[in-house]
């Protein structure tokens, strides 16, 4: 007979910003994507190498750490083009199936008004956030629900469901402001409420942070929400919220409650060396029993062109920085 597992491993990625601009239009850049084109040609140029995203699915397969589920918190791509959702669903289906890879939009993933009218993200990604097995006659559902699809909620392994929001909103030119809304939020809490009572441990994904971060991108960069969002993880009791938009990695837990973790692994693909930027990502360790049992950060070794352990500690960090209110 086949026993339960004692403990599951699950890869958090995210921010991989896979950049491909083949065969989009010039016309399709005169809009707030001109803004983004000069960024990507000025201090982000070559920031996301493509080498780094094509590694992490050695990295996580049966040939490297072997993890049972891999989420990825947003930020797939940096203009929400086709040519680059078409490179980044490469990289995801290299990852693994809907049954081991979940994803969720993030700010660039909905960079423009008509991505997130026509969609775009749900259509190339609708089967990595829906429960499985994917049944493909909900897949037209997912493209024309879009925003409406969120949160979803899968079941990844017995006793543990993942819930995806979307913080998602396109944004003005330099802005990268996100907000989930209240009916997200309402949505998610009647989830919780529908849940099978074997469900112990609730995996709540969201793209941007929920810290308060410092000089000009606490304003432009916010979750604009995120008070709310933090009062529903409380009321949901949610074990972890894991989260992406900060590219340096993030270790939190909710003010006056330890049980509660936030984490941010940072960007799986950054690699700016003279400024000391690495791409990281997490492993975490969830019991059967309801709880997170270890965090575990890898970094990435250029001259090696492998990802190897950082030895910090991060749920101990993360215990020594409660959010502010
Ligand atoms: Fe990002
Ligand atoms: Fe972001």
């Amino acid at each position: 007979m086949h026993e339960r597992p004692q403990s599951i491993r699950i890869a958090h990625l995210s921010d991989l910003h896979v950049l491909d601009l083949t065969g989009t239009a010039p016309a399709r850049f005169l809009n707030k994507r001109v803004t983004g084109v000069a960024n990507l040609l000025g201090a982000r140029r070559d920031a996301h190498p493509i080498r780094i995203a094509e590694a992490l699915p050695t990295a996580l397969g049966p040939q490297g750490l072997d993890v049972d589920h891999v989420v990825i918190t947003g930020d797939l791509s940096n203009l929400a083009l086709e040519s680059e959702f078409a490179r980044a669903k490469q990289v995801v289906t290299s990852l693994g199936g809907p049954e081991r890879v979940t994803v969720i939009p993030g700010n660039h993933d909905v960079y423009t008004q008509g991505a997130l009218r026509s969609s775009r993200f749900e259509s190339f990604f609708g089967q990595w956030m829906m429960p499985t097995p994917v049944d493909p006659a909900d897949l037209e559902r997912v493209r024309k629900a879009g925003r409406q699809h969120y949160p979803f909620a899968k079941t990844i392994a017995p006793g543990i469901v993942v819930y995806g929001l979307s913080s998602a909103i396109p944004a003005p030119p330099i802005f990268a402001w996100g907000e989930v809304g209240s009916e997200q939020l309402s949505r998610l809490r009647g989830l919780v409420a529908a849940e099978p009572p074997e469900i112990h441990t609730r995996i709540v994904l969201v793209h941007h942070n929920l810290h308060t971060r410092s000089g000009l991108s606490e304003r432009t960069s916010l979750l604009r929400d995120r008070d709310a969002l933090k009062t529903t993880l409380r009321d949901i009791d949610a074990t972890v919220l894991l989260h992406g938009h900060t590219h340096p990695p993030q270790q939190h837990t909710l003010a006056g409650d330890g049980s509660t973790w936030i984490l941010g692994c940072g960007s799986s693909t950054w690699y700016k060396p003279a400024h000391d930027h690495v791409a990281h990502f997490n492993v975490l360790t969830l019991g059967d029993d309801r709880g997170l049992r270890e965090v575990q950060s890898y970094k990435w070794n250029d001259t090696a062109g492998i990802f190897e352990r950082d030895r910090s500690d991060l749920m101990q960090s993360a215990t020594q920085r409660p959010l502010s209110h």
